[in-house]
Formats: structure tokens, sequence, C-alpha cells
């Protein structure tokens, strides 16, 4: 088999064959594939796209090409969630304490953050002393006894990931449902739970902008695990505006915090009841999403989720006191009043560019190796649909970087369209993809 024939297939546009796309693989991962022809397939696959089946073999290729996280000496069915990645977005730190909660063991790898979208990762070690580089046996070993551990990813796991994701992120070939769909679920299949929730974004905010693309790629990603033997459920949630009110790592934990005290109602607490239901679902501790929310609820309003958080941190060795005392993270120097420059109603939101602006406060990296300011960060004082006056509070900035307010305001500023006209309400959960099909609780695009 020679490389430069896949390339010419997929280039003609023709499905590989699973023999086809291991070579390819497995030779890219151990160096007898170089990158320029890793970056022509790649390229190819973005303009020719991929079958289900292909899909699926290149998944798998991947998963195949390190180690494999075996969960099996814990026992019940593991659960794991992923979102796709946005902004404002704190649902891990809610949802993974409410399902361990309800007795449904929470093995989790997380991520950091990257561009406009920020990192559990990243949130959860903004508290004192709270590690993330647990061995995959002290992982097991945590899970085993308080039913939750949320760890970073372990270097073996699915080296052709790494590999290729660096290549297609200075390649232009990054936005491709294949890729995107292979990407994530390698991961989580070489992760080792039974059970995956994936919350796919849509909107302004999100990788997919387009509500069909999310589908899309929820669908893909649906099948691929399916295909690895995963229970799997993908929902597809709004990201046309931050979903909770903090952006920013501290600022984060802290509204989490609040969330799992029930001191605070609204869509970050909406579409976390939503997640953990539908894990609980995935995972069989419940017959039917009604019954799901039901304990999912019943785990928040009983401070059980909030306790299962604490234990975490304290596992974990970060200072649960936390908890009860908010001051203990860190905070900023500066809190900068941003205020609106006009009258009428918040019409849309740009989301992306409102991370943008958190990352300017020094909460996000630029590139990989950038550090980050766990303190630092927006909190949102209005909605999509919110009316304003001029003068009124849009946001606040928390910043320890006097000389980036003017820009992190100003793109937050032009992030937030003021017009005279009330928008249609956008709703939360856009629709449901599993193993019977997708079902869209929206009609129209
Ligand atoms: N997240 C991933 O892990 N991979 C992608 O390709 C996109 C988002
Ligand atoms: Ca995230």
């Amino acid at each position: 088999m020679r490389a430069v024939d896949i390339i010419l297939k997929k280039r003609r546009g023709e499905a590989l064959t699973k023999e086809e796309i291991y070579f390819f693989i497995e030779g890219y991962v151990k160096g007898s594939i170089p990158d320029y022809q890793a970056a022509a397939l790649l390229m190819a696959i973005c303009c020719n796209g991929m079958d289900s089946w292909e899909t699926v073999d290149l998944t798998l290729a991947m998963v195949d090409s390190g180690d494999k996280v075996d969960l099996s000496q814990i026992s019940g069915m593991k659960v794991d969630k992923h979102s796709t990645g946005g902004v404002g977005d704190t649902t891990t730190l809610i949802v993974a304490p409410l399902v361990a909660a309800c007795g449904v063991p929470v093995a989790k790898m997380s991520g950091r953050g990257l561009g406009h979208t920020g990192g559990t990762l990243d949130k959860l070690e903004s508290i004192p002393g709270f590690q993330t580089n647990l061995s995959i046996e002290e992982f097991i070993h945590a899970v085993e006894s308080i039913g939750i551990a949320v760890i970073s990813q372990s270097k073996d796991l699915v080296p052709a990931d790494k590999l290729l994701y660096a290549l297609r992120d200075v390649t232009g070939t990054v936005d491709s449902i294949p890729l995107i769909a292979s990407s994530i679920m390698s991961k989580k299949i070489a992760s080792g739970s039974d059970a995956i929730v994936l919350d796919v974004k849509t909107g302004s905010g999100a990788f997919m902008r387009s509500v069909r693309d999310s589908f899309l790629l929820a669908d893909a990603m649906v099948k691929i695990g399916i295909r690895a033997g995963k229970n799997v459920i993908a929902v597809v949630t709004d990201m046309d505006q931050p979903l909770g009110m903090a952006i920013g790592n501290a600022l984060e934990v802290k509204e989490a915090i609040e969330v799992l005290k029930n001191k605070q109602q609204g869509p970050l607490k909406e579409v976390s009841l939503y997640l953990a239901a539908n894990m609980l679902l995935t995972a069989k501790a419940c017959t039917s999403l009604k019954n799901g929310l039901a304990m999912a609820e019943q785990a928040l309003e009983s401070g059980r989720g909030l306790e299962k958080l604490g234990d975490m941190i304290q596992l974990q060795g970060g200072n649960k006191a936390v908890l009860d005392d908010l001051s203990l993270l860190p905070s900023s120097d500066q809190v900068i009043p941003v205020a609106a420059d006009a009258d009428g109603y918040i019409s849309s939101m740009d989301t992306e560019r409102i991370g943008l602006s958190s990352l300017l406060t020094g909460a996000g990296r630029s590139r990989k190796e950038d550090s980050i300011d766990p303190a630092a960060g927006l909190v949102m004082k209005k909605r999509v649909g919110d009316g304003v006056r001029k003068g009124d509070l849009l946001a606040e900035l928390h910043i320890n970087k006097p000389e980036a307010v003017r820009e992190a305001a100003d793109m937050l500023r032009s992030a937030m369209k003021i017009s005279k006209d009330k928008p249609e309400p956008r709703p939360l959960v856009l629709g449901v993809v599993n193993k019977h099909g997708i079902q869209r609780f929206d009609s129209k695009e």
C-alpha cells in the first residue's frame, strides 16, 4: 500500500477501506508517513467528506494508536460527558457531581480552554490546591471511593489525535464533520466509560454555527459511539449567547457553586439538569428522561450535588472550604463596568467575540503554552432579549491588567448588538440524537 494512492483515492471522492485508513494512521503515528502527506489527506477529507463507515474506521484507528483506559474494575456503568466547546459553559462542574450524587460513577477526562472557549481543567485548577494530573491508578481509585474524578487526559491516549489536531490547526482543516467527530469520539472511547452524553453547542460561540451542521455532527458522533459499543446520546444546545453569566475560571467555579447551592436559576441550571438527566438515562439509572430530571433536581435541592463537589475537591488536593467561603478563590484587583451605549433590546450576541474579550482580560490562551489568570474574566449582566437604556450595565470585567481594559471593553461592547426590536427567544435545547435518530424540537433553521 502507498500513502499517495490513498490520498488520490480520497481526492477522487471515493470511500477508503478500513485497511487503507489503518495503514495511513499507523504510518503517520510511526513517522513513516510524513506531515505533508497527512496534510494532503486531511484536505481531501475536508473537501470530499467521509461516509459513516469511514468515519467509524478513522475513529477506531485513532483509538488504537495509543493506550486505552480500562475502568472495568469500577462497578456499575461509568458515564462521561463532553461539550464541543462554548463560552460560560460551566456545566461539567455542576453535572458531574449531580450525577455522581445519584450513584452513577463519573470518570471524566477533560481539556483546557483554547481560543475563545473555556476548559474544565483550567476552571478546576483555579481552586487552591486542586490537582488534575492524577495517574490512571489514582483516577480509578478516586472514582471507586467517591464516585467521581475529573482529570487531564493522559499523554498516551490517542496520540494520532494530538498529531492530527496540530496539523489541522495550521492547514485549514479543522472544521470538517468527520474530522471533528473522530477527534472527539476517539478520546471519549479511549477514556473507557460505558455511556457518553455529548453536548453539541450550536450558534455564534460554537464550532458549529448552523443548527443543521450541529445536528450532522451530533449524528456522526452518535453513530461512531454506537458502533464502538457505547451508549450515546447527543444533545444540541444553544451557544448563541454565553450559557452562564460568568466567563473565566474562578468566576465560573463561583457560579457553579451558586447553582449547586440552588441560589441561581436560569439557563446554566436548566441545561445542567437536562444533561444530568440524559447521563442518568444513558447509564440506565432511570427509566425515562422525566424520571432522570427528577433525580437530578433532587440531588441539587438536597445539597447532595454540592457535597459531592466538595468530596472531589478534597480528594484531588483542593481546599474544600471554598464551598462555604467563595473569597478563598482568586479574585481580580479591578472590576470594571461596561455600559450600554444606546437604548433598545439586546438583539443578538457574537458569543465568540465575548469569549475573546474574556481572553483579553487574561482568562484564556491564544497559544497552548500561554499562562492564564485564574481570577480574570467577565460577568455578564444582560441576556438576549433584555431591554437596556444607555448607561445600563452590560457586564463587568474582572481584570488584573490595566493595559487590556480598553480593548476588552470595546470587544465586549461590539459583541452585544442593541436594536429597537425585541428578538424572538431561541430554545436552550434544540434537540437530541440517539440510536433512534435525530429528534429536532424546533422545525426552522
Ligand atoms: N474538539 C476536539 O477535541 N477535536 C476537534 O476536532 C474539535 C473540537
Ligand atoms: Ca468546555
